[in-house]
């Protein structure tokens, strides 16, 4: 059988159903992040169950549009400029300048709304590894925060108010760094005095492998709700929180089903690898960023071995067990005794899987995507 994603209509609705039902002092908007996965039907689900969006292009954007999503009900920040401005904020886009080049394009637009947003770099930045840290002196993504009275001014010359604030800082689980990243926040909102709605960003951590840690949006929405409850008592000002997840909604909900093609190894003082039918072609995130999911044979075997899981490309890199800590090396894994045909499951790849893949590397066609109950 070719390699196929299967996403959980279940598991995705549990998700949709927890995230809404969380509580803020001064109201809530969950908003997903697309990028995680933007397949069609789960873009549906979470329209439907009043989820609204985080674009991360203006590409992601104009498709949201199209699949019938209200503009209001999408915020956009890119890295790139946007390719079709006027239309998008004539829909009523919720644009987050994420640079100074991109505030001014915002200022010159002849019909663009008198309010903005601005994504800020607060000098603050979590992420398992470096690569995936999204705020700091060594990350890109945002307005570094000492440009902030130079925003101000470009917007007040413009009769424009910056009424949102935008901060995402990476990944983590623990309630405790979610409070500093939201104390951080805070600081940063005393710099703006218009802003009303603060975005936090997403980055709520899932478990996939033992040792990993899930994050407790409850704990996390108790820490949020403390400190701006806190924020509102000392200024009078009662900030709209908006959080923006994409791993937490989607990721356990995808499973990669692949099959082994090949078992092949290197004598024996080597190891025994399984090829399988699928690779980086289809997921990227364990050559990335050494990623680690668990993987699961599918036969009765009562035996088990030792395996190093490796993809189907022409590329050292393409390996599904990474050692843990070192993506640099490769690990095995212990697994059902398994002969080639027999079916493999990757579980929790339901985000940045079938979005984020090497598409078309080695000319392999890409994995199917499938909803299952
Ligand atoms: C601005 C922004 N919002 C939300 C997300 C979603 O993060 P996650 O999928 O870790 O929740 C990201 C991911 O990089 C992001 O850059």
């Amino acid at each position: 059988m070719p390699p196929r994603y299967e996403y959980s209509r279940s598991a995705i609705q549990e998700r949709i159903d927890e995230l809404t039902g969380l509580q803020a002092p001064f109201g809530l908007t969950v908003r997903y992040a697309m990028k995680a996965n933007p397949h069609s039907a789960i873009i549906a689900m979470m329209h439907e169950g009043g989820v609204h969006f985080d674009a991360s292009s203006s590409y992601e954007a104009s498709e949201l549009l199209a699949a019938g999503i209200p503009g209001a009900h999408i915020s956009l920040s890119s890295q790139q400029s946007p390719h079709i401005f006027p239309e998008l904020l004539s829909k009523g886009v919720q644009f987050v300048a994420t640079s100074l080049h991109q505030l001014d394009q915002f200022l010159q637009e002849k019909y663009r709304p008198s309010e903005v947003a601005l994504r800020i770099n607060p000098d603050m930045g979590q992420g398992q590894i470096k690569r995936l840290s999204t705020g700091g002196r060594s990350a890109s993504f945002g307005i570094w925060h000492e440009y902030i009275p130079e925003c101000l001014k470009r917007c007040s010359d413009a009769g424009v108010r910056v009424t949102r604030l935008h901060i995402h800082v990476g990944s983590g689980a623990d309630p405790s760094i979610w409070g500093e990243v939201m104390d951080r926040a805070l600081s940063v909102v005393r710099l703006l005095p218009d802003v009303t709605t603060l975005d936090i960003g997403g980055g709520y951590k899932v478990a996939r492998v033992e040792g990993e840690r899930e994050a407790d949006m409850p704990a996390i929405m108790a820490a949020f709700f403390e400190k701006l409850t806190a924020f509102a008592s000392e200024t009078g000002r009662e900030l709209h929180l908006e959080i923006e997840p994409g791993t937490y909604f989607i990721a356990h909900a995808g499973t990669l089903v692949a099959e082994v093609d090949d078992v092949v190894d290197t004598g024996a003082e080597g190891y025994t690898f399984l090829r399988l039918n699928t690779g980086m072609n289809d997921f990227l995130r364990s050559t990335l960023y050494g990623a680690r999911h668990r993987i699961e044979v599918m036969n009765d075997a009562t035996e088990t071995a030792e395996y190093v899981v490796v993809g189907h490309n022409c590329e050292s890199g393409d390996i599904f067990t990474p050692a843990h800590g070192n993506p640099e090396e490769i690990e095995t894994v212990t697994l059902k005794l398994a002969q080639i045909g027999h079916e493999v499951r990757i579980y929790d790849t339901g985000a940045y899987c079938a979005s984020m893949r090497a598409r078309g590397y080695n000319s392999f066609p890409d994995a199917t995507e499938v909803m299952v109950d």
